[in-house]
């Protein structure tokens, strides 16, 4: 049972963003202020967005207070919305989140033999589609830091087209998350090339046609959301992200689903740090904090601009 009706499988949104040819963006959160300036995006430019969250910041929120602030967002909004568990790393979590109510799930096998990347795949496919869950999975590795797990860049490896459509035949997944060259987090420049393989993803979709496939790893770290960041103290050094013109180019052959975290982060403290700067007298927790989720919206729309291809950065 979802927890709130307005909450639609996270595939449905996948399959309209292919048929518009656009990409439906998934906005990770960890608190409530993060979650209202995505839903105050979604809103503003009424435009469906994936509400995602990881395993680590399930934990820190709670499954109780995490329904409770997704079912208040659900209630608020003006459009569909999904939720989403983002870097499922086994059967457990992804059957605990489908349980909880959420109306997607990744299982996150990829560092694993393909082998078992299907089996573990299969099992959770198996239970989600039970309950109108979709599914996405990864092949292939991407560089970066997630959940404590840190992959350095000269160990990611590009997808397998081949590997790619024989994937999803055998597992019944709903979308693939594919790695051409992205990395989580800040330093994208550092850990490997932050140029997409959209040679990679033409041959991936040779393969596997109009399935929806997925790019975790891309945000923009925009250099003026970078700069304003340092300018109130923080230490972002090699800060470096993925261009619009990429991110665009790689809508153009497949992406259907864009995750973003970083971009969000770096403008939620960008002015944080800002408010804290500027308002030093002040202890008004809402006033800081509130700033901050004005600057995720207006971040949240910034992406979503770029991924319905009405708006490109040059960078
Ligand atoms: O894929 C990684 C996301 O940025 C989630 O990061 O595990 O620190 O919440 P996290
Ligand atoms: P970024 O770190 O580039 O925002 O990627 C987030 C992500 O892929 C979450 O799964
Ligand atoms: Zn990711």
């Amino acid at each position: 049972m979802f927890i709130n009706k307005k909450l639609i499988p996270g595939g449905e949104l996948l399959n309209q963003a292919v048929s518009q040819n656009t990409a439906v963006g998934a906005f990770n959160f960890a608190n409530m202020e993060v979650l209202q300036g995505i839903v105050l995006a979604a809103n503003g430019i009424k435009t469906s967005v994936i509400l995602q969250t990881s395993t680590s910041a399930v934990k820190y929120m709670g499954f109780g207070y995490l329904k409770s602030i997704v079912s208040a967002a659900a209630e608020e909004s003006n459009v569909p919305l999904a939720l989403h568990l983002d870097h499922g790393q086994d059967f457990a979590i992804c059957k605990r989140c489908i349980d909880e109510g959420f109306s997607s799930v990744m299982i996150d096998a990829s560092s694993s033999s393909f082998k078992e990347n299907v089996e573990k795949t299969k099992a959770v496919v198996d239970y989600a589609k039970k309950f109108g869950v979709s599914v996405e999975a990864e092949l292939g590795t991407l560089a970066g830091v997630e959940d404590d797990v840190s992959i350095p860049g000269n160990k990611a490896v590009y997808t397998d087209p081949d590997e790619a459509l024989k994937f999803i035949e055998l597992t019944g997944i709903d979308s693939l998350a594919v790695a051409i060259g992205t990395s989580h987090g800040p330093n994208k420049g550092r850990v490997g090339n932050p140029k997409l393989s959209i040679e990679t993803l033409k041959k991936i979709k040779e393969k596997v046609g109009s399935f929806p496939l997925v790019l975790h790893g891309a945000s923009s770290v925009y250099p003026d959301a970078v700069e304003k960041c340092n300018a109130y103290g923080a230490k972002l050094e090699n800060a470096f992200g993925i261009t619009d013109v990429d991110i665009q180019e790689s809508v153009k052959n497949g992406i259907a689903k864009i995750n973003v975290d970083t971009d969000l982060r770096i403008a939620f403290l960008g002015t944080l740090r800002q408010s804290l700067e500027e308002n030093q007298s002040s202890i008004d927790i809402r006033k800081h904090l509130g700033a901050a989720r004005d600057s995720v919206k207006e971040a949240a729309i910034r992406k979503i601009k770029t991924f319905s291809g009405f708006h490109s950065d040059t960078q």
